[in-house]
């Protein structure tokens, strides 16, 4: 049987980066569930139609194929045969998977992938809902939050290190109004599984939060090794 840890939590909050080390740490496969949001998003705007046009979204939904490769253990995503990873990570490919990852059929379909590559391998997940939907029966689940302050700094700082002109005020705009929508859609909002740890990461190092979830996997294999 796989082993597998779910990480949710809203955006900016560090998930990819815990989640990237902690499986390297643990020769696990990291999962970025965001990023087929992120590519099925890309994919009905190349097709010119709008997030609010909920009948073309459900309809052009089988249209997309969706597929996930390793490249020297880095996730690669496909969209209909075309590697798309290096078009998701902007701003604007964000809000769209926001906008669009409300739509049952959309959740579907990436839902079914998740579970398959889980079923195959040791995982580390990240996402919105893989604690709560994805992966009810996760061996460790982690809710990985921080203020909202703290996500709009850690964004700014990241933007401006690429050289990419920014407001930080914007930001954390953005950063509430994304919260707003993941928290409040109707299937399979962002909430906190009942079994998931909680970790508020604003005053904490990378190498803590890592530590955290490092330690709580080991507490829960002692405990499932004792029964
Ligand atoms: O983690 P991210 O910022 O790359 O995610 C982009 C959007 O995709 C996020 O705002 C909501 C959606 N998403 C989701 O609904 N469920 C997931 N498991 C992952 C992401």
């Amino acid at each position: 049987m796989s082993v597998n840890i779910a990480i949710d939590g809203p955006a900016g909050a560090g998930k990819s980066t815990i989640a990237k080390m902690v499986a390297g740490k643990l020769n696990f496969i990291y999962v970025d569930t965001g990023a087929m949001y992120r590519a099925m998003g890309l994919y009905f705007h190349n097709l010119g139609i709008s997030p609010e046009d909920g009948d073309s979204i459900c309809n052009a939904c089988k249209g997309a194929d969706i597929s996930i490769v390793y490249e020297a253990g880095v996730q690669q995503v496909f969209l209909n045969g075309e590697n798309v990873t290096g078009l998701l990570r902007t701003e604007e490919a964000g809000k769209m998977a926001s906008a669009i990852s409300g739509y049952a059929k959309v959740r579907e379909k990436l839902v079914e992938l998740q579970q398959k590559m889980a079923a195959l391998e040791n995982v580390v997940m990240d996402g919105r809902d893989i604690g709560t939907v994805v992966l009810p029966g996760a061996d460790l689940k982690i809710y990985l939050t921080a203020s909202v302050e703290t996500r709009a700094k850690r964004r700014f700082l990241e933007l401006t290190e690429k050289g990419i002109p920014c407001n930080i005020k914007e930001i954390e705009k953005d950063i509430e109004e994304r919260d707003y929508h993941d928290m409040h859609r109707e299937n399979s909002p962002l909430r906190r599984a009942e079994d998931a740890i909680y970790l508020d990461s604003s005053d904490m190092t990378i190498d803590e939060v890592a530590d955290a979830i490092l330690d709580a996997l080991s507490q829960k294999e002692g405990k499932s090794g004792q029964e």
